[in-house]
């Protein structure tokens, strides 16, 4: 019986790792250990709860006496390190958050890893889940490889980097098992609507303006997060020691011609007479706007035959689909302190 702890398994990527793993391995025990912050909810997860192979720690990572009990307790034999601050502007807004827990807390585990396995490496992985955003900014062409110097530019990409830094540095020094993926932007069901696709959503339903930062020229690539958490099972299973990994959908949109296809999808299921494009509202662009990401992922395809297998139109739409009828879910997650942050980011831009 493995014992595999998951941190941060309350958000949204988090929430589909959990599920996934607790589905697909029934032999392993799956401990879920989140400090449920605004992005953190157990609303998530209902419908495995009660899986016998679930359990629930509430805790924060930045909690080092807290990380070293509950490592001690467990006896871990593997770890997926998802827990994060995850949104940059709000990064932009308050960046000691993102240190705490982003570099603070990774080096906690990671010493409370260290500590328990100290004995014994054999089997165990200590895996942390990254972004491509430590790679800073592409012009017009050009690819992330695994190879890309690190230039990460708004505080949450550099609280990444940090730790990313910290978990490689670990592998050198104390020879802990580590694996790092740096993946692009994710799009799915649970997401929190303060990421884009979400947020525009969202503001769709509820006829509000859809604010695209500067020109809406900024490119990213997509990919479903379903796609993702594969990738995290197979790296997680069968990556190198010590290895990065760089994943990502070669699908890449600006914000514009994204937003735009939103609202195209949303006026058909919404049936209304004025086209949603009309919300379109140009806003001060963010500060330090990264213009391109976009990923090599030729290492994670020809090492582990990995590719994302879900077309990015079908699940486009079955993520709106499923931001219509969680009608329950999303006002419970944009009601409080949503509102106060929205009004924070958005009112005076
Ligand atoms: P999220 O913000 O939706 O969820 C983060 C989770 O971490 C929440 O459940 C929150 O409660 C928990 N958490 C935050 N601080 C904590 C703390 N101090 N102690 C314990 N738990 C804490 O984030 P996400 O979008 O699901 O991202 C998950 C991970 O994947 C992050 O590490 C992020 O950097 C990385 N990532 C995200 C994307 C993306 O597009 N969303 C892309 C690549 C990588
Ligand atoms: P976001 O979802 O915050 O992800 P990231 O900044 O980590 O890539 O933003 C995606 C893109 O959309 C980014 O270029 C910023 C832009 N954006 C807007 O134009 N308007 C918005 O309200 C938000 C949240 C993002």
């Amino acid at each position: 019986m493995k014992k595999i702890l998951i941190t941060g398994g309350a958000g949204f990527i988090g929430s589909h790792v959990v599920r996934h793993f607790v589905n697909k391995y029934p032999e392993y025990e799956i401990y879920n250990l989140d400090k449920l912050t605004y992005a953190g909810n157990l609303e998530n997860l209902k419908d495995i709860e009660n899986k016998s192979n679930y359990h629930f720690i509430k805790a924060d990572i930045v909690d080092s006496d807290k990380m070293f009990e509950i490592f001690e307790k467990y006896c871990f034999d593997g770890v997926l390190h998802l827990a994060a601050e995850s949104h940059v502007d709000r990064s932009i807004l308050d960046p000691m958050a993102f240190i705490y827990t982003n570099v603070v807390g990774t080096v906690n585990l990671l010493n409370a890893a260290r500590k328990i396995w100290e004995d014994d490496l054999e089997d165990k992985v200590f895996y942390h889940i990254s972004t491509d955003e430590v790679y800073g900014s592409l012009g017009e062409t050009g690819y992330f490889t695994e190879e890309t110097p690190y230039r990460p530019n708004s505080p949450y990409s550099a609280s990444k980097a940090s730790s990313d830094h910290f978990v490689r540095a670990y592998y050198k020094t104390y020879n802990l098992p580590v694996k790092i993926t740096n993946c692009s932007n994710n799009f799915g069901p649970y997401q929190f609507p303060e990421k884009l696709i979400p947020l525009i959503i969202n503001n769709i339903k509820h006829n509000k303006p859809l604010p695209i930062y500067g020109k809406g020229l900024n490119i990213r690539d997509w990919l479903f997060v379903e796609d993702h958490v594969k990738a995290i099972d197979l790296v997680f299973h069968k990556g190198k020691r010590g290895e990065t990994y760089n994943i990502g959908g070669s699908n890449e949109w600006t914000n514009i011609d994204l937003v735009r296809k939103i609202c195209k999808i949303m006026d058909k299921k919404l049936n209304r007479e004025e086209p949603a494009e009309n919300l379109i509202t140009f806003v001060k662009d963010r500060a330090g706007h990264d213009l391109r990401y976009a990923i090599d992922s030729s290492k994670i395809q020809n090492e582990l035959g990995w590719k994302p297998e879900h077309s990015f139109e079908e699940a486009l739409e079955k993520t709106i689909d499923w931001y219509l009828k969680s009608e329950e879910w999303l006002e419970n997650v944009t009601s409080g302190n949503y509102q106060k942050y929205y009004e924070l980011q958005y009112s005076k831009r």
